[in-house]
């Protein structure tokens, strides 16, 4: 379903993504985990067709992020970390409809899919206020919905708990594992071992860009012969690196 090939991203001379590959079955969630500056986010923005590869690609449900980006996008929902970016002076239904807009959803399969997505988030009762009037909380449904209006396959989060506080957090990671349930890939980005414990399937450790090890948590600590994956992390990525 995901399918990366020899995938490198140079910044002048430096190498972000260094030839990494790897791949994602339906169902799957596959954790990043590296340090900050390990090559991350470089990796999720070549996936999500917002940067070219330098070298290497990506398939996506069988299209190619390099030559197919417009086919890709349509099968890939995105949430990043940060910064939530709705548009303030829209409601939360405009914003949610506009997204799906740009995917090319017509009315009426708009108006289902916003439907299910008020249901489903419990956003009913502020579907028709302006973003700017959203708590925090209210704001991250929003943007739940908005990354699968369209029902991605593919599902790319980039450090998505960053900054949260522990209710935002629970919630980001129950949006993830019901992804999971609905049978989408998932990549997430995360410098915290323990999120990546809990939640991924399979679990690549980044450092300088390059894909130092890859595996199940078991199959990562029989393999380096450590206990955790913080052990594990700390072997391949060195001992001063706190995180
Ligand atoms: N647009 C850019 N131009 C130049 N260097 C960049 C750019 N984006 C990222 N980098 C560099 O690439 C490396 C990897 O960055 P990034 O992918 O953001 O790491 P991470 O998300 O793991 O923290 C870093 O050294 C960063 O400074
Ligand atoms: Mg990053």
């Amino acid at each position: 379903m995901l399918v990366l090939q020899n995938l490198t991203k140079k910044f002048g001379d430096l190498t972000a993504v260094n030839n990494i590959s790897f791949r994602v079955q339906k169902g799957e969630i596959f954790g990043l985990l590296g340090e900050n500056g390990a090559g991350k986010t470089t990796t999720l923005r070549m996936l999500a067709t917002i940067l070219k590869p330098s070298s290497g690609t990506a398939k996506i449900c069988g299209f190619d992020i390099k030559n197919e980006p417009d086919k890709v996008r349509g099968h890939i929902g995105i949430l990043f970390g940060g910064e939530i970016g709705l548009y303030d002076r829209l409601t939360a239904a405009e914003n949610i409809r506009y997204f799906a807009e740009l995917n090319d959803m017509n009315k009426s399969e708009i108006d289902e899919r916003l439907d299910y997505l008020a249901k489903t988030f419990q956003m009913e009762d502020f579907l028709n206020k302006k973003a700017s009037k959203l708590s925090k909380g209210m704001k991250q449904k929003v943007a739940f919905a908005r990354s699968i209006v369209h029902n991605p396959d593919i599902m790319l989060f980039d450090e998505p708990s960053s900054g949260l506080d522990v209710s935002a957090l629970r919630e980001v990671h129950r949006f993830i594992l019901d992804c999971k349930k609905e049978g989408k890939v998932i990549v997430f980005s995360s410098h915290t071992m323990s999120e990546v414990e809990k939640l991924c399937d399979r679990i690549g450790i980044i450092h300088k860009g390059i894909l130092a090890a890859e595996g199940t948590v078991g199959e990562l600590k029989e393999i380096h012969k450590k206990d955790s994956i913080e052990e594990v992390f700390v072997k391949l990525v060195g001992g001063k690196n706190e995180i």
